[in-house]
């Protein structure tokens, strides 16, 4: 795809609903016993994998776009699926369904894309086997497929080296069908969805500042859930606003769960003209309004517990990097190089092929700005959801037109983006 400059991005969006409540409004959902309605939920392809997943375990849902019903009977009805369980791009759907099938007393076999066979999983299998579950994959467990005979298991005290949401789910899940209570700690703390959503769908956790605990047999009753915007996709459009001249962007209903806010910490620090508006509600989930201005930027240096609460934003605060004037310096991040593609790898190779002064380092990366992006270049996402959208609001400020390979990827968390980006923008 051709994109070219834009004079300024202005108007107001509705941010499509959170990647990671939505997986997990579904997966709840099907383990309750009762009809769970979902609101705003994502229709991106990995959310729609996860759906699928759970319908081949027997559960009947109904997705009408955002609109998703799901008529649960409870954790004991779920079948033995007779096909491969596919998750497609979806890290989320892999992990957490694990933590549900080491529980169960069958038989399932899953497995997803070329990204996915790539990325480790014995951090999630490790501690489910521990647990009791039975589960065998390539290089003893590490990669896809996996192939898994749940049941009879016993509860832990597991403490995760990495702040990971996925394998503190996939650990809950499993301690929820387990003997016994299961704890989960983790060096900082990582986003908290499973632990709320839990709590609306009646199950009891205990909580510290880096733990959650849950004790195995209880069962979860049906929710109404209402998924706010997601503040990974929104953090897009937070920099498109704040690095081209003259635009000013609304942003309406947009989950502000401060486990994910790193984002708004960060460009507060880097001087951006962000207004955060929280809506009252007593829900589950906060969320509100955000209105970004373009302004001057400075340099930040970014590490240390702040990582889990903007892991996924990263790529797009190396762009914001490259407008803001002095050196950024991202660490503690070597998660980078496990996520949908190694992300040092592929933010320093595309922003540099647009003209970016950027280099990897270990644990991150350092950004040089502020910079003239050149542009005029082919870049490719790599397959890669967020590494397609950071290009496509570089192609705003590059001087020269840039050709976007691989932007189909997009379709896994923001089906919607350009269409969204087209109606902020003023052209020449
Ligand atoms: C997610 C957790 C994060 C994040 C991913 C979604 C979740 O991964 O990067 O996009 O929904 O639990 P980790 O838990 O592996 O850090």
């Amino acid at each position: 795809m051709k994109r070219e400059k834009v004079l300024s991005l202005n108007g107001e969006i509705h941010i499509p609903g959170d990647k990671s409540i939505s997986h997990r409004s579904v997966m709840f959902g099907a383990l309750a016993k009762g009809k769970t309605t979902v609101k705003n939920f994502l229709p991106g392809a990995d959310c729609l994998s996860t759906i699928a997943c759970f319908r081949k375990m027997g559960v009947s849902i109904e997705q009408n776009g955002s609109d998703v019903t799901i008529h649960g009977k409870g954790i004991n009805a779920l079948c033995e699926p007779d096909s491969l369980l596919d998750v497609g791009n979806s890290g989320t759907t892999i992990r957490l369904m694990l933590g549900i099938l080491a529980g169960r007393p069958f038989h399932s076999a899953v497995a997803g894309d070329e990204s996915i066979a790539k990325r480790p999983m014995k951090r999630v299998t490790e501690p489910l086997k521990q647990m009791g579950a039975v589960i065998d994959g390539r290089a003893g467990g590490e990669f896809t497929p996996l192939s898994v005979r749940g049941g009879n298991l016993n509860g832990i005290e597991y403490v995760s080296p990495v702040a990971s949401a996925q394998i503190k789910s996939a650990v809950l899940l499993a301690g929820l069908q387990a003997e016994g209570t299961t704890t989960v700690t983790e060096p900082h703390k990582s986003r908290d969805h499973t632990e709320r959503m839990l709590n609306a769908f009646g199950v009891e956790l205990s909580e510290t500042k880096t733990s959650a605990s849950v004790t195995g047999g209880q069962e979860l009753r049906a929710a109404d859930i209402f998924v706010p915007g997601d503040i990974s996709s929104a953090a897009f459009f937070l920099t498109a606003g704040a690095i081209v001249p003259e635009s000013r962007i609304v942003l309406k209903n947009v989950g502000l769960n401060p486990t994910r806010t790193g984002i708004i910490d960060v460009l507060q620090q880097m001087g951006a003209a962000l207004e955060v508006i929280p809506s009252e509600t007593g829900s589950a989930e906060p969320y509100g309004d955000l209105i970004i201005e373009s302004s001057a930027l400075k340099a930040a240096e970014i590490g240390g517990e702040i990582i889990p609460r903007l892991i996924d934003e990263i790529p797009i605060i190396a762009l914001l990097a490259t407008q803001a004037e002095g050196t950024t310096i991202i660490k503690d991040a070597a998660e980078l190089k496990v996520k949908e593609t190694n992300r040092i790898d592929t933010v320093v190779s595309e922003l540099r092929k647009i003209g970016a002064d950027i280099e990897p380092t270990e644990d991150g990366m350092k950004i040089h700005g502020k910079k003239t992006l050149a542009g005029g270049a082919a870049v490719s996402s790599h397959g890669d959801h967020r590494i397609g959208m950071m290009l496509g609001i570089a192609s705003c400020l590059t001087q020269e037109p840039i050709e976007i390979l691989q932007t189909e990827a997009i379709d896994v968390s923001y089906p919607t983006f350009f269409e969204h980006l087209n109606q902020l923008a003023k052209k020449a």
